[in-house]
């Protein structure tokens, strides 16, 4: 038996999962201390009532021989696809047949299973800094060739997305057959407006490559950048859409999203929508009838208002961030369309050290920028997931430290 060898090539441990090490080490050698995590994206407020209420009564649905319900269609109930075409989709003047749409137990899933149906010789393009599922399911599968000696993989295009540039990647100069894009953005926190992402459609247009378009993050968009790649003329011939419950109403630990593959996505003659479909159907065996329930509340009216409270509340950590490291003297990004505040750190300080030297004085872990690429060196990463009282005493914590050292100018380590 040999293994996949490709898995060697790879970071030993996730990033996310080597963060939360990190914290757990430092908890258990100063128990008396109070870490704040303001590091992975994950939701900390319930789920909203009129989903609790939903799943209720599916539960109890699956408790008669009446009304139980054994394995979902494989791409979902009628019911969730009409909720998700009509509120996602036709009310926003978007053409997306139901069929068009595969719900799913969430958007990192897909985001690592889609490429099942591409070809190993594909030429994959990511942006630098990015998530960093990206990156670690195309080496996986071979795509991504050795790491050199720059830390980079010699077969991935890296799309720099810096200060200089406005945080927004640039097109590449070779090739690329599939795109990952992310907006609103993670880790950076900022957002596409329809110029911006019209370039990558006319792109992908002309030269055969598909867009892999992940919006787990349009509830949090506050102006008008667009929700959906659909927006844009033309995108339904180059672009997939990933798109997660997580990050909208609370659903990290429930599970569920949804992809779309347009009809119209023609490679080599071939239409991605029934490869997606019989990948699917082979590989994974629908979503649960309470989640798809409690989807489907999500867009009851009830359902709709709660869960934009629920972001609000994100929104106003996002901006207690944003605002009181940058009263702090830190330089700030994101926030206003996302629940990510990006900062860069100290002067003199890589982004490890600088989360080493936040969780050893203020308690309050982040996410290191270079965690997420090399051109994230020098970043670092604050979640609005928290609760807000502890977001407050986390930022409070991060002036009294850091804010002195500001006023006197410059770092000093
Ligand atoms: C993050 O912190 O970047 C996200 O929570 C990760 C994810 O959504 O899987």
């Amino acid at each position: 038996m040999k293994i996949n060898e490709n898995f060697l090539k790879i970071e030993s441990s996730y990033l996310f999962s080597t963060v939360a090490k990190k914290q757990r080490e430092y908890q258990a050698a100063h128990p008396d201390k109070e870490v704040i995590r303001l590091s992975i994206g994950d939701v900390t407020k319930p789920l909203v009532p009129a989903v609790i209420e939903a799943m209720h009564k599916a539960v109890d649905e699956m408790a008669n021989e009446e009304s139980f319900r054994g394995y979902p269609p494989e791409y979902g109930y009628d019911f969730i696809l009409d909720a998700i075409q009509k509120n996602d989709y036709a009310d926003r003047g978007i053409d997306i047949a139901k069929d068009e749409i595969f719900l799913s137990d969430g958007a990192k899933s897909d985001c690592g299973n889609i490429g099942d149906i591409f070809s190993v010789d594909n030429k994959v393009a990511i942006c630098d800094p990015v998530y960093p599922v990206y990156l670690d399911t195309n080496i996986m599968a071979g795509r991504s060739g050795d790491k050199g000696d720059n830390g980079l993989y010699e077969n991935i295009i890296y799309m720099p997305c810096t200060a200089e540039n406005g945080f927004m990647p640039e097109l590449p100069k070779e090739k690329a057959d599939v795109i990952y894009l992310c907006f609103p953005n993670n880790p950076i926190g900022v957002t596409a407006s329809k110029e911006q992402l019209k370039v990558w459609v006319d792109y992908a247009l002309e030269n055969n490559s598909l867009i892999l378009f992940d919006s787990a993050y349009e509830a949090f968009i506050t102006d008008d950048s667009p929700k959906s790649i659909y927006e844009i003329e033309g995108a339904k011939k180059c672009a997939i859409e990933l798109r997660s419950f997580s990050k909208t109403a609370g659903f990290t630990g429930v599970r569920c999203g949804y992809t779309v593959v347009p009809k119209e996505l023609v490679f080599d003659g071939t239409s991605l929508n029934p490869l997606w479909a019989r990948r699917q159907a082979t590989k994974f065996n629908g979503v649960s009838y309470v989640t798809q329930r409690a989807a489907e509340a999500i867009y009851s009216e009830e359902g709709k208002k709660q869960t934009k409270e629920v972001i609000a509340y994100y929104q106003r950590n996002a901006k207690v961030i944003f605002d009181g490291l940058t009263e702090a003297g830190f330089t700030c990004y994101g926030a206003k369309n996302s629940p990510y505040v990006w900062l860069s750190v100290p002067e003199g300080m890589t982004s490890w050290e600088f989360f080493d030297d936040l969780l050893e004085k203020c308690q309050v872990v982040g996410t290191p920028g270079s965690g997420f690429g090399p051109s994230g060196e020098g970043y670092l990463r604050l979640t609005a997931f928290g609760n807000y009282e502890k977001t407050i005493e986390a930022v409070d914590r991060i002036k009294s430290v850091y804010g002195k050292q500001f006023k006197i100018g410059g770092f000093v380590k």
